[in-house]
């Protein structure tokens, strides 16, 4: 499918496992998202926009870099807080847009109860942070929220997605960059991945 990058990482694949594992305390399993959100981070930002520009050593004068968009990260409370930290020392000066979603129990539809975004050019680059996309409603809402105020430079970072909400998101939103560490097999009637990991904000926050 265009435009959905699966990670393909040894590495990521081991601290998928903690997540996975039931008897993963919520210390094992926050720890394991930001390892994971490490190597997100890294392969993503290998292709970020960047600008020359001129930087003087302690000897002569040479090209250097910065990057060329300002960028938001936006992670999707609560399960995206757990990524955020480990996105921020990435790029330290990014600003941060939080938006809080619940999906309701019954219906699975997704509700924003909080929606604190800071000041942005449509030249902004926007990284929304959830580590679970099941049926897709969060992020659609959150990418539906972004259009409607004319945003057009957003990509979708997450851990682990369903084929349906794969499916979902990209039927809407054609043109969206979704990376994931790994697509797995279907939801079940509850709205749940799996084999999947269970509920990510109950895990990180013990709740
Ligand atoms: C979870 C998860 C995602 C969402 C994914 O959040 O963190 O945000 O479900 O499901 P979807 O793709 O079907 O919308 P939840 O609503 O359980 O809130 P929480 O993070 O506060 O537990
Ligand atoms: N949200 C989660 O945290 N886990 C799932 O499997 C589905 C939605």
């Amino acid at each position: 499918m265009k435009n959905i990058y699966e990670l393909k990482n040894n590495l990521a694949n081991v601290y998928l496992t903690k997540l996975r594992d039931r008897n993963s305390t919520s210390i094992v399993f926050r720890d394991a998202i930001k390892n994971i959100s490490k190597i997100i981070a890294a392969k993503v930002f290998e292709n970020i926009d960047i600008e020359k520009i001129s930087v003087t050593t302690p000897l002569e004068k040479t090209d250097g870099y910065k990057i060329k968009n300002e960028i938001v990260f936006m992670p999707i409370l609560r399960a995206g807080e757990g990524m955020l930290s480990t996105f921020q020392e990435y790029i330290p000066t990014a600003k941060i847009g939080f938006i809080g979603i619940a999906r309701d129990e019954e219906t699975l539809k997704p509700k924003i109860y909080l929606k604190r975004i800071p000041k942005m050019t449509k030249k902004t680059k926007i990284y929304i942070l959830d580590p679970m996309l099941a049926t897709g409603g969060s992020i659609c809402a959150t990418i539906k929220m972004l259009k409607n105020i004319s945003m057009k430079n957003i990509t979708v970072l997450s851990i682990l997605a369903s084929p349906e909400g794969i499916k979902n998101i990209s039927k809407k939103y054609k043109s969206i960059k979704i990376h994931v560490l790994k697509i797995d097999r279907e939801l079940n009637d509850k709205g749940y991945i799996l084999p999947g990991l269970g509920d990510a904000g109950d895990r990180l926050y013990d709740t």
